[in-house]
């Protein structure tokens, strides 16, 4: 049933309009069930103070066959029931929103760690180029006031064993004398091994070890001349020859890189 009424006065004019195009339209659109006697439009009042539009008809205006979706498995337990009130219930999923996402979160920042640790840990260098970049020296195999050269990270490294003579003169040295100014004990870890790179600093050239005025090295491209700590006396380089990180595990032994 469609039933349509409306005051008097100035509606009256919209309401014999609508009145009238209705009433077509349900022509129109169920003409069979109109012609078969199931329908019935009734007007009263035409141009009067209301109007009524009755129309009942074996029409279905409802699709009642849709099925409304069960979302029963996806709501909580505590709101279920639709006369219980969500406030009373509120605390307690709130408390579950938070520990929720409290755990995300948790989850999200240890794999964003993890990501993290291992792209940054991909860069560096792996075991075997570790192992390369470090060299052990066995130090009995050096006699006192010999240098020997080793190759380490494709330079020349010397080891030379000093004698005492050695060590007394280069402590001894006065460092205003010194173009690049340092104290032979700041050079060594033990008085007796001066460790150093023999890449000469003026251009690169192997300086020749117990040769030069000051018996340490000796530099023949330009004429450089260090003394027995490495450190530069004469000639054109500038600095003192470059002292590696190096550490004694024992006595015996050391280990530079
Ligand atoms: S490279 Fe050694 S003195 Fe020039």
């Amino acid at each position: 049933m469609v039933s349509l009424a409306g005051p008097s006065g100035f509606l009256s004019p919209y309401l014999h309009t609508a009145k009238v195009l209705l009433s077509r339209q349900v022509k129109a659109v169920v003409p069979a069930a109109a012609s078969s006697g199931h329908a019935a439009v009734k007007q009263r009042g035409s141009s009067g103070d209301s109007a009524l539009f009755s129309g009942h008809f074996g029409v279905r205006y409802a699709h009642t066959d849709i099925r409304i979706p069960d979302f029963s498995d996806y709501r909580r337990h505590e709101v279920m029931d639709p006369k219980k009130s969500a406030q009373d219930s509120s605390e307690n999923r709130r408390a579950f929103s938070y520990l929720v996402t409290a755990s995300t979160a948790v989850v999200g920042v240890y794999a964003a760690k993890t990501v993290v640790t291992q792209f940054v840990s991909s860069m560096s260098a792996s075991a075997d180029v570790l192992a390369l970049s470090k060299i052990e020296i066995k130090l009995s195999d050096i006699p006192e006031g010999k240098n020997m050269t080793f190759k380490w990270r494709g330079k020349p490294l010397f080891v030379r064993h000093r004698t005492e003579k050695e060590i007394t003169t280069e402590a001894s040295v006065d460092l205003s004398e010194l173009r690049d100014p340092q104290h032979d004990k700041d050079r060594v870890l033990n008085p007796s091994w001066v460790i150093v790179i023999g890449v000469c600093t003026h251009l690169g050239c192997v300086p020749i070890a117990n040769a030069g005025d000051y018996g340490g090295y000796y530099c023949p491209c330009h004429g450089s001349h260090y003394d027995a700590s490495g450190r530069i006396r004469k000639g054109p380089a500038p600095l003192n020859l470059e002292v590696p990180y190096y550490e004694f595990p024992d006595e015996n032994i050391v280990i530079v890189g």
